[in-house]
């Protein structure tokens, strides 16, 4: 470990620091040093557990754009979020945080893999939102898992309860922020770390791509169910929904 740490890092008296770039299918994590990180999101598109694959000119733009105006909307409101800035075109700067290995999906209405556990139609809302957990795996493929799994893996009832009421609370903030602007916040997913002070924080994205969004009168989506479904052109989508949130067109 240590080995490892100091072939790919960069050491300080006591500290070694890994600087390896992560890259997963839709972003990469480019270390800058030992407190922050840019995040770049690419053009690149997958679906069903990668199986599904394409490009699309210009989605990195939209995501990163989109997801700095979402958690602008949540810092502003005092949810904890590692976002520091906009860094070039499809970039952010974020706080370095240790990364748990879960999704956390939130939903409002039953959309999506909800269909397969509930006997309740597509659009139907739901009286209280869902939570639910996933682990992240590609070998398992994401499977989902409850506070006793999640146990097993070493996250702590507490961390549990903690990212849960922030998933919920970031709910209240952005259904009501979508509700203004024509849109159902259908459901979202969302990743939490650990920051250099020990704080819970929320992480990774908050896109078309990790997000189902409805516009409120004609129910089309306007996320990334498009590229899934073949409903349409993906950035005319994206690009929809960014103007309906800045009011300024791409
Ligand atoms: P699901 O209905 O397919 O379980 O997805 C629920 C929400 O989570 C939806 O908004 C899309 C998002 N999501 C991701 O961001 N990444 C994933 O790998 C999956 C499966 C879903
Ligand atoms: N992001 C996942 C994948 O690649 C699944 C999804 O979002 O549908 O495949």
């Amino acid at each position: 470990m240590i080995k490892q740490a100091l072939k790919t890092g960069v050491i300080y008296t006591n500290m070694v620091i890994q600087m390896e770039v992560y890259e997963g299918k839709a972003k990469k994590v480019i270390p800058i040093d030992d407190t922050k990180v840019i995040l770049e999101f690419k053009d690149d598109a997958t679906a069903f557990d990668g199986k599904k694959k394409a490009q699309f000119k210009g989605k990195g733009w939209l995501n990163a754009q989109i997801s700095a105006v979402l958690f602008r909307v949540l810092e502003e409101r005092g949810v904890k979020t590692h976002f520091i800035g906009v860094a070039g075109d499809n970039r952010l700067i974020a706080e370095r945080l240790e990364m748990y290995p879960l999704e956390v999906v939130v939903r409002n209405v039953v959309a999506g893999s909800l269909k397969k556990r509930l006997p309740l139609e597509e659009g139907t809302e739901l009286p209280e939102p869902i939570v639910e957990l996933y682990y992240k795996d590609d070998a398992l493929h994401d499977p989902m898992i409850n506070h006793y799994h999640a146990r097993i893996l070493g996250i702590s009832e507490d961390e549990l309860r903690e990212m849960e009421s922030i998933a919920l609370k970031v709910n209240e903030i952005l259904r009501e922020y979508f509700r203004e602007r024509g849109i159902i916040l259908v459901d979202f997913k969302l990743e939490f770390g650990k920051n250099g002070r020990g704080e819970i924080v929320l992480g990774d994205e908050i896109s078309p791509d990790t997000c189902r969004f409805w516009d409120a009168e004609t129910k089309e989506s306007l996320d990334k169910d498009v590229f899934r479904f073949d409903k349409g052109d993906l950035i005319s989508a994206y690009e929809r929904l960014y103007e309906r949130l800045t009011g300024e067109s791409v």
